[in-house]
């Protein structure tokens, strides 16, 4: 079989990923993603502006001590760098592998509306073809991949049976697909922090979503012990007025974790889907100490996009490449602390401002 060649491999890459007090950086933001966060420095969305940017990411030193693994997107996996002054530096892949940080790649081709679902309602397409391309991204580089699925909870009846399982069967045939190829499948099924809906509704809706996941990934044949999983902390929504303090999200999400995921799955890596810098840290940081009273199976970590990002590319502001550097440095260091349950509140410095975009793509 295509995958027993890789089962090692695929066992290995995860084990690294899922290294004590380190987490993923999600730079694999889509072209039009990436404009919409440098309008916000104003800043023109070009590949000079991307490749400088990228180019940051890659050359931060002491990045590696608290982040395992990057997430690109595929004109990065490609692009040469660019040094601090201007020169040609060598490839982006190959700075993030000399510091030991494993390269991965988004492999989902975004979201399309589901024929049959209700308003609103997505589908995550990319399956066509993506045996060719995760071998070529192999070849380039990249050890694990990432596919987004999306769900939302509404009052009129979201997500509907038809959304959990389409795009739970998306990501199981994902996940195998791309093990064949000798990539670690990175399984995101988010539930939006769209809505007004409190925890405990999020916590049965995410218990259901992830139920139905890992049956689709047992009917696939999907090798567990070398794939992670990368879930929405289980929170309320983002218009709910009872608001849940770290510890409850850390107690809800736990719980929901403990329910549904199997033991084999080396590790949990959150998406910080919207919360701010401080917040994010406080609730991952809530979560393992939520999990070290139970015995938590998982390395529970970060693939944090937004959360890592946001006060770099603000100090960076498309020219101060040291400033960006330092801004992500420091969030990197408050998650990984966060990782081990280890992090004091402001102890690093944050942006305090709310990310949260309705209906996020990535
Ligand atoms: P956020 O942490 O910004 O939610 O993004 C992570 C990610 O990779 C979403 O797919």
């Amino acid at each position: 079989m295509a995958l027993d060649q890789f089962r090692d491999d695929l066992e290995a890459t995860a084990a690294a990923l899922a290294a004590p007090g380190s987490g993923l950086l999600a730079a694999d933001e889509s072209t039009g993603t990436i404009g919409k966060r440098f309008a916000a420095i104003d800043l023109e969305n070009n590949e000079a502006n991307r490749r400088a940017y990228r180019s940051l990411l890659a050359s931060c030193d002491g990045l590696e001590q608290h982040i395992s693994g990057v997430i690109l997107y595929e004109e990065t996996l490609v692009q040469t760098s660019v040094n601090a002054d201007g020169s040609d530096g060598p490839p982006i892949v190959q700075l993030f592998r000399e510091r030991g940080i494993v390269p991965g790649i988004k492999v989902d081709l975004g979201v399309e509306p589901l024929a049959g679902g209700l308003a609103g309602e997505t589908w995550c397409t990319g399956l066509r073809g993506l045996a060719e391309r995760a071998a070529r991204y192999y070849e380039q580089g990249a050890r694990f991949a990432k596919w987004r699925a999306v769900l939302r909870i509404s009052g009129d009846g979201c997500p509907s049976e038809l959304a959990v399982r389409e795009n739970a069967w998306g990501l199981a045939r994902y996940a195998r697909t791309v093990q064949e190829q000798g990539l670690v499948p990175i399984v995101e099924p988010e539930i939006l922090m769209d809505g007004d809906h409190d925890i405990a509704t999020t916590a049965s809706v995410q218990e259901w979503v992830l139920r139905t996941v890992y049956e689709a990934l047992g009917l696939n044949g999907v090798h567990l012990e070398g794939s992670l999983l990368k879930p929405s902390m289980t929170t309320a929504g983002a218009d709910c007025p009872q608001q849940p303090s770290a510890d409850e999200v850390g107690e809800f999400t736990v719980r929901t974790l403990s329910r549904t995921v199997p033991a084999a799955v080396p590790a949990i890596l959150f998406l910080s889907g919207g919360l701010s810098e401080e917040d994010a840290s406080l609730c991952l940081n809530a979560i393992n100490g939520a999990a070290a009273l139970g015995a938590a199976p998982w390395h529970l970590g970060f693939s944090f996009g937004r959360a890592l990002q946001h006060s770099c590319l603000k100090h960076w502001g498309g020219h101060d490449r040291s400033a960006g550097q330092a801004a992500l440095l420091a969030r990197a260091r408050a998650n990984g602390a966060a990782s081990r349950g280890a992090y004091t509140a402001g102890s690093e410095p944050s942006d305090d401002s709310s990310l949260f975009v309705a209906n996020y793509s990535y």
